[in-house]
């Protein structure tokens, strides 16, 4: 069920894009929907002339894959709109996003975004943040484990993400990406202006105040968010 859900919130978000428009395309297993959905439009007509923006790596393979032109935010700054995955939303449209890793890119091109649509199943709304998942943040392997001691001061429980194989997982800068486990977020802007404030953290995937909309689907159907 949760990828018919994930694919019912993608589509629906699809239905925002027209023809002409620059799109920032999100990673992630939701995303991915998306870009199918785009690329049926695009060869059976119904759209035309789009151009994606990919937040990674990945999903530049993917989309490339799937014929959907893409170009850069160098050549395109102005991005028409976003349509990306969560991994936690709660009810003030914050989110926990960089399950995948790519929080640093997805960040960049959703604040280059007019329109920024987020896309779900239900299991990821919560009340509060930190509810189901700990805040990935990308670190610079220079000064690591300052940076590591420096979030613990801030009262997270933080791990170093790795590889299936036990390496260090790396992410498209060749950063690291730190876990890190606030527990229940009362006020993640908080959160979010603390590590924001630490030289050696690049990002944190606290998303506060970006989401313009976001699409939930789930038993009872479709609930779209709105700012
Ligand atoms: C990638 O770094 C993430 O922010 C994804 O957008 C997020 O993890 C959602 O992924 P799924 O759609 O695969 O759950």
């Amino acid at each position: 069920m949760t990828a018919q859900f994930k694919q019912e919130a993608a589509e629906a978000a699809v239905e925002s894009i027209t023809s002409g428009m620059i799109v920032g395309l999100g990673h992630g297993s939701t995303a991915i929907f998306a870009m199918r959905k785009i690329a049926q439009l695009l060869s059976n007509g119904a759209l035309s002339d789009i151009i994606g923006i990919p937040c990674s790596l990945q999903t530049k393979q993917q989309a490339t894959e799937l014929g959907i032109p893409l170009s850069t935010l160098e050549e395109h700054p102005n991005v028409d709109i976003l349509i990306d995955g969560a991994d936690e939303i709660d009810s003030q449209m914050n989110m926990i996003k960089g399950g995948g890793g790519a929080l640093l890119r997805e960040k960049i091109v959703a604040q280059s975004s007019r329109k920024c649509i987020y896309v779900a199943d239900e299991t990821k709304y919560s009340n509060y943040l930190g509810e189901q998942w700990a805040v990935p943040v990308e670190v610079l392997h220079f000064g690591w484990k300052s940076t590591m001691k420096f979030i613990e001061s801030l009262g997270a429980t933080v791990s170093v993400r790795k590889t299936a194989e036990g390496d260090n997982f790396l992410t498209d800068q060749n950063n690291l990406i730190m876990d890190c486990n606030f527990g229940i977020m009362q006020s993640p802007a908080t959160v979010a202006a603390a590590l924001k404030s630490r030289a050696g953290i690049v990002e944190h995937g606290l998303f506060v105040g970006i989401a313009h909309e976001i699409i939930i689907a789930g038993n009872n159907g479709l609930r779209t968010m709105k700012r």
